[in-house]
């Protein structure tokens, strides 16, 4: 795709998407093993939707977020220790259904969430699953040996021998008197960080490097300025119907500005909170009833799911999923995708507006 024509409004993309063309067809560039590996159980009609990633990846639509995993109760007062054998239970739930893109980080869950989602993919087939995970290193010194003791930690808890997405998380926010940009460059050139992480995905054990914003635009534009010299394969960003047009948090941009400068380089983009955490699972009781007279048999959350969906530079939407019954419910959102039409996203705007 021609960088120019990758800039374009929603209007423009909807007449140009028309129904069902959201649907991109599988890469050809991937291993023929590792294809049918990924293909879905489901059957066709209800198959789930893939988009063609860096690299020839086929992601699913539908991405698991790691972040919410399910606990036990707390034993005398301690942690609580996160409920494995149900985290299985919904990997493996994901996997047969078409879900092939898992996202977690060091920071959730205080490290467990990585073990605990590398033991439950440990048993699938490594060539089945694609697995994200971020330096979250967010404290100071910001010392090279820290931040790679932490990339080495991750690969261990994970179980991989290389990861597939790999994110600078939450890059630059302000803070100790250093603009995002300033952050930026501390937490990860100045002290070799980034060189040694492109040196990794040249050896491969990085198969794709990005990073994760909550920031402003500033520090968004400095990152993205860096695309020509370091090559970012992909980008996660805090998307959804009510971001579109105005973030949610002040140190955020909104999804309009970030959506179209990623796609006019061409650069894949993740979702993060597609359902602004939860909180377009349900809007007012008149809303609700207003969405639910158009698609009886759909939830209300899964117009949040069908509109990140409906873009098409969208790689994966991330969806923090702790209870099987939404992990059925946004597996229906997705296999397969029906994009929503250009009536349908000016009515969610008017939603908004309201
Ligand atoms: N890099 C970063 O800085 C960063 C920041 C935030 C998030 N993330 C990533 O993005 C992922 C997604 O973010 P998120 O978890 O905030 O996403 P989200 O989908 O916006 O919100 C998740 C919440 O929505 C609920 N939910 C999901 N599906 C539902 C459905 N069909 N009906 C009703 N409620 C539903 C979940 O409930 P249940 O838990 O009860 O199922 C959960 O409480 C995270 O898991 C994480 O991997 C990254």
């Amino acid at each position: 795709m021609k960088q120019k024509e990758n800039t374009i409004n929603r209007r423009e993309f909807l007449q140009r998407l028309g129904a069902g063309a959201a649907v991109v067809t599988a890469a050809t560039s991937i291993p023929a093993t590792a294809r049918a590996a990924i293909a879905p159980q489901a059957a066709e009609d209800n198959a789930m939707t893939y988009r063609e990633g860096p690299r020839g990846d086929r992601v699913s639509l539908l991405g698991y977020g790691c972040m919410r995993w399910p606990t036990l109760p707390a034993k005398d007062g301690g942690e609580p220790e996160l409920d494995q054998e149900t985290i299985n239970h919904l990997i493996d739930y994901a996997i047969e259904h078409g879900v092939n893109y898992f996202d977690t980080a060091p920071a959730y869950q205080k490290g467990r969430s990585e073990t605990a989602t590398g033991i439950a993919l440990k048993r699938h087939p490594r060539e089945s699953f694609y697995v994200a995970t971020k330096l979250s290193n967010s404290r100071p010194p910001f010392t090279k040996a820290a931040a790679l003791e932490m990339y080495q930690a991750s690969r261990r808890r994970l179980q991989v021998d290389y990861i597939d997405y790999y994110l600078l998380h939450n890059i630059g926010v302000p803070r100790d008197g250093e603009t995002g940009p300033q952050r930026f460059d501390t937490r990860f050139v100045k002290n070799g960080v980034l060189d040694y992480l492109l040196k990794e995905r040249e050896a491969g054990r990085i198969r794709n490097l990005g990073y994760s914003v909550h920031c402003d635009r500033e520090t968004f534009d400095y990152v993205l300025s860096l695309h020509d010299k370091y090559h970012w394969d992909f980008v996660q960003i805090q998307m959804n119907y009510a971001d579109w047009k105005q973030a949610s948090r002040r140190d955020n941009n909104e999804a309009e500005y970030m959506y179209n400068e990623l796609a006019k380089r061409n650069i894949p983009i993740v979702i993060m909170e597609p359902l602004l955490g939860g909180r377009l699972a349900s809007l007012n009781d008149h809303l609700n009833e207003q969405l639910l007279a158009r698609e009886p048999e759909r939830s209300i959350a899964s117009w949040a799911f069908r509109y990140c969906g409906t873009f098409p530079q969208i790689l994966t939407v991330l969806s923090g999923m702790t209870y099987m019954e939404h992990l059925q419910d946004n597996l229906k959102s997705f296999c397969p995708l029906k994009p929503l039409t250009e009536e349908e996203i000016e009515m969610l705007n008017e939603i908004v507006a309201e």
